[in-house]
């Protein structure tokens, strides 16, 4: 399995190797890996290069470590495709996982200059905002903060938003998110948001800010996002011009 050589660095081939017989199933989420002594010895190499390998797929979030116990494989990242709109309820159905949220803060303010600008609205015309825990199978994968004009999205109530609020918008509305634009950027999990994740402080998370529209162009939202790095990743097709 290691070719000693190779130009590649051993460290890498044995992480890809590992890498490997987690994708094919070999090694299962939840599976407790050799120690990094063992590793040494199978492969003759030093404890620092094994060390090295399983420290790439921790930080890759393939692995994870617990103190005084040893290295685990971690659960699968969820692959979200950049084309097509859905909503983080349809999302989690489709992959066949139960899709929940806990409510962190649900309020109408009114808007400030920068919501305003978003959402295409007068200043401190009233808006929803609404912080969402997003879990899926009841683990936290992303906390999320919508601004939604009241004027527009009639009627939103705690039950709604803890359930779906594109599917209240559609069935219940009859307005209907045709487009977005997103950015998504690098961070690190503030204090407050690592605790509602699960996460340690300072870990990496994804955060995505996201503007829909409805078919005429109206905004319909305006959405700030930490999704946990760990457990997605994010894919799109692409064709050269
Ligand atoms: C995703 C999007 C959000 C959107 C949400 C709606 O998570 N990133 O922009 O607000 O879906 O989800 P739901 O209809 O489940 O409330």
């Amino acid at each position: 399995m290691i070719n000693k050589n190779s130009p590649i660095p051993i460290y890498y081939q044995l992480a890809e190797s590992i890498q490997k017989q987690i994708d094919s199933g070999d090694l299962q989420p939840g599976e407790s890996l050799p120690s990094e002594r063992e590793y040494a010895e199978k492969f003759e190499i030093s404890r620092m290069t094994a060390r090295q390998a399983l420290n790439q797929l921790v930080n890759n979030g393939y692995l994870y470590r617990v103190q005084g116990k040893g290295t685990f494989v971690a659960d699968k990242k969820i692959e979200k495709p950049l084309v097509g709109i859905t909503s983080f309820t349809e999302d989690m159905l489709a992959r066949g996982m139960k899709p929940s949220s806990e409510l962190l803060h649900f309020e109408l303010i009114p808007a400030t200059e920068h919501i305003a600008n978003q959402l295409q609205i007068k200043e401190h015309r009233p808006v929803y905002e609404i912080k969402r825990i997003r879990l899926a199978d009841d683990v936290p994968m992303a906390i999320e903060t919508n601004y939604i004009s009241a004027n527009l999205v009639k009627g939103l109530t705690e039950q709604i938003v803890n359930h779906s609020i594109y599917a209240y918008m559609e069935n219940q509305l009859g307005l209907r998110i045709e487009q977005a634009t997103q950015t998504i950027e690098s961070s690190i999990a503030e204090p407050i948001e690592a605790q509602s994740l699960q996460i340690k402080p300072g870990v990496p998370v994804m955060r995505i800010q996201r503007i829909a529209y409805l078919h005429d162009g109206t905004p319909a939202e305006y959405v700030i996002s930490s999704y946990r790095a760990d457990r997605y990743k994010f894919m799109v097709q692409m064709h050269r011009k």
